[in-house]
């Protein structure tokens, strides 16, 4: 089965697929989802098939907006409410606590708990209310590889596994939606993204809890996503914490009998007389535009098989930063270079 390309006008023949229980990848403003109609359980064993994903890391179930929230979910709190109100659609995705007997437990991973999104792409928001379910959705990608931010991603991983890629060009940015635990009455975040806890406590005016480091080395993580291998590209990641740094990377990599790939800001790939071994990505010119590139730019040294290392910038982290900080560490296996 060739995977066929959907364009922005071909949204119901990509609806029809989801309804006839056939996996379809679909763009957000974070990164491209592997879809499936959530309450079709035969579909959703197909997204973890196709991932190759561990069957005990639950799907984010996508919504349309909070009415189709309110048929799964317990009655929401107040502050859930404000959330929804303030953050919907955008990056931010809820856990909540689940009716009984609702969502099956491939969607869930037995949990009582199910994690809602609401995706701020009128595509995909579209492509919901066709099909007329809510869409599960991890990210589009091979699993332990970077996630998908363009449809070339996707087919690159799951061509000839899933029906069809609807292509909504380039997600705006680049790093997975935040995942925040409101199914108990300390809200938590299991993963960061776009949206951050500082942003979320100025909203329900209470603090935010970052469980990230019990998820690290608990053997049951609230997050189960967050103990594997993730965003790794073929080559050694190695985070640069300080533009002091570059200087000492250049020397190292001279010294190196393979290439080496250089992502950085353009003021500091400027800045370095770069050996002949070294291919440099361009991550634009601050977080922002670096979050937007971060796994192109992994993606990218995967097709070139002599590039053995990869030097990547570290960056401050607050707002946005933490999540880039986040998925490089993952994606470096916490390694950093030292001179
Ligand atoms: O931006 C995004 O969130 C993208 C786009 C496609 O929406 N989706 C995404 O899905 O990143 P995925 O499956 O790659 O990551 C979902 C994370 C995983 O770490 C998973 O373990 C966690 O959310 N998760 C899902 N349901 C959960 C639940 N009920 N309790 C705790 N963690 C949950
Ligand atoms: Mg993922």
């Amino acid at each position: 089965m060739e995977t066929k390309i959907y364009k922005a006008n071909e949204i119901d023949a990509a609806a029809q697929d989801i309804v006839d229980g056939k996996l379809v990848s679909f763009p957000t403003e974070t990164v491209y989802g592997l879809g499936a109609d959530a309450t079709n359980e035969s579909a959703v064993k197909q997204v973890y098939a196709a991932k190759g994903r561990p069957s005990d890391n639950p799907l984010i179930v996508h919504v349309d907006g909070p009415e189709m929230v309110k048929t799964y979910a317990q009655p929401l709190s107040a502050e859930a409410q404000k959330l929804l109100d303030t953050f919907w659609p955008g990056p931010l995705t809820i856990i909540f606590n689940l009716k009984p007997n609702v969502l099956s437990k491939t969607v869930t991973g037995g949990l009582d708990t199910a994690a809602f999104r609401n995706p701020n792409n009128q595509v995909t928001l579209s492509l919901i209310r066709k099909a007329g379910v809510p869409i599960v959705g991890p990210s589009a990608n091979t699993s332990g590889k970077p996630s998908p931010t363009i449809a070339e991603h996707v087919y690159h991983d799951l061509n000839g596994k899933i029906s069809g890629i609807l292509d909504d060009g380039e997600c705006q940015y680049g790093v997975e939606s935040t995942v925040l635990d409101m199914s108990t009455d300390q809200p938590a975040i299991l993963r960061p993204g776009a949206i951050s806890a500082e942003q979320i406590e100025k909203v329900i005016n209470k603090p935010v809890l970052d469980q990230r480091v019990k998820v690290a080395d608990s053997q049951v993580p609230k997050a189960p996503g967050m103990k594997y291998k993730h965003y790794a590209p073929n080559a050694q990641v190695y985070v640069v914490d300080s533009p002091d740094d570059w200087k000492d990377a250049a020397e190292w990599a001279k010294k190196q009998d393979h290439n080496v790939g250089v992502m950085a800001v353009d003021d500091e790939l400027k800045s370095i007389d770069w050996p002949d071994n070294v291919e440099t990505y361009s991550l634009g010119n601050d977080v922002l535009t670096a979050s937007h590139a971060l796994f192109a730019g992994l993606r990218y040294f995967d097709n070139d098989s002599t590039v053995k290392s990869i030097f990547a910038q570290g960056f401050a982290t607050n707002g946005i930063g933490e999540a880039y900080m986040n998925r490089l560490n993952k994606s470096a296996g916490q390694k950093h270079f030292k001179a």
